[in-house]
């Protein structure tokens, strides 16, 4: 028995503005992820990844092609339809948080969208706050009385409550320090053996993603031009812009 993909993007692409002003953002994009599986995606600034995460989850609609979840064609539904299934966990949490509500406050605002509304609402809270490494009292906080990388694991913490088929996560270690991010990948790592999360990890940092990820997807000028696992993508790169990428990281090394 063959079992549908836990996602899949076909054909999609999005457009900006109309007539003359109209540009392309993303072209043709095809990605299939089964359950469990971590993707990563690389790519410039401005080549359309947070834009990709955003037509995932609902958060705008796309200008062409299709998109399913286990089978079943989502396309044009809502975010509040889809928050179920996903979550986007953002670069700058901070800002992503309501700075006039405490951690716990906000996260009951995601609750309210699950139909079976705030049922045992605190406990799930607490269970997540904990789940990323966190004292629970920290949830009674407000957003700027805790440090960037607390306030980051609030904000995947927040991603989970509502328990997600799959995160998607748009550069969420990058503007931390190397401790922060190493503690921030490790809890991953851990719900992803624990839970069988899905996750998509957008990231500038090739050799992290290599580390992280079952496989990694190239992004330029609004199109993939390479996926493949990271020994594909690292040992036999395909594409001249993987190439390219890959120089870089090693004269940065
Ligand atoms: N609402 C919008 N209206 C018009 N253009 C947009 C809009 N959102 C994004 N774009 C354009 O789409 C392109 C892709 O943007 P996107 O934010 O996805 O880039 P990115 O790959 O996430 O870059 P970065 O690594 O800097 O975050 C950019 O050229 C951007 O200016
Ligand atoms: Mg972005």
């Amino acid at each position: 028995m063959s079992e549908a993909p836990l996602l899949e993007v076909r054909n999609v692409a999005k457009a900006y503005g109309r007539g003359k002003r109209r540009h392309e953002v993303l072209k043709n994009i095809n990605i299939t992820l089964n359950e469990g599986e971590v993707l990563g995606i690389i790519g410039e600034s401005g080549c359309g990844k947070s834009v990709l995460l955003n037509l995932i989850s609902c958060l705008e609609p796309v200008s062409g092609g299709q998109l399913f979840f286990k089978g079943q064609e989502y396309t044009g539904k809502k975010p509040k339809d889809v928050c179920r299934w996903f979550q986007v966990i953002f670069q700058d949490s901070e800002a992503a948080f309501d700075p006039k509500m405490t951690i716990r406050e906000s996260m009951h605002e995601n609750l309210k969208l699950l139909a079976e509304g705030t049922k045992n609402a605190n406990q799930r809270i607490e269970d997540m706050v904990s789940m990323m490494g966190l004292a629970t009292e920290l949830a009674d906080r407000y957003p700027r009385q805790l440090s960037g990388g607390q306030v980051q694991r609030m904000a995947i913490a927040r991603g989970l409550v509502t328990e997600p088929n799959m995160i998607l996560c748009d550069e969420i270690t990058s503007a931390l320090d190397v401790s922060a991010q190493a503690m921030i990948l490790q809890y991953l790592y851990e719900l992803r053996k624990k839970r069988g999360l899905t996750m998509m990890f957008v990231s500038h940092d090739m050799a992290l993603c290599a580390t992280f990820c079952d496989r990694m997807a190239i992004m330029k000028d609004g199109e993939i031009v390479e996926i493949g696992t990271p020994e594909q993508i690292m040992d036999h790169p395909q594409h001249e812009y993987t190439k390219l990428l890959l120089d870089a990281v090693l004269y940065t090394r």
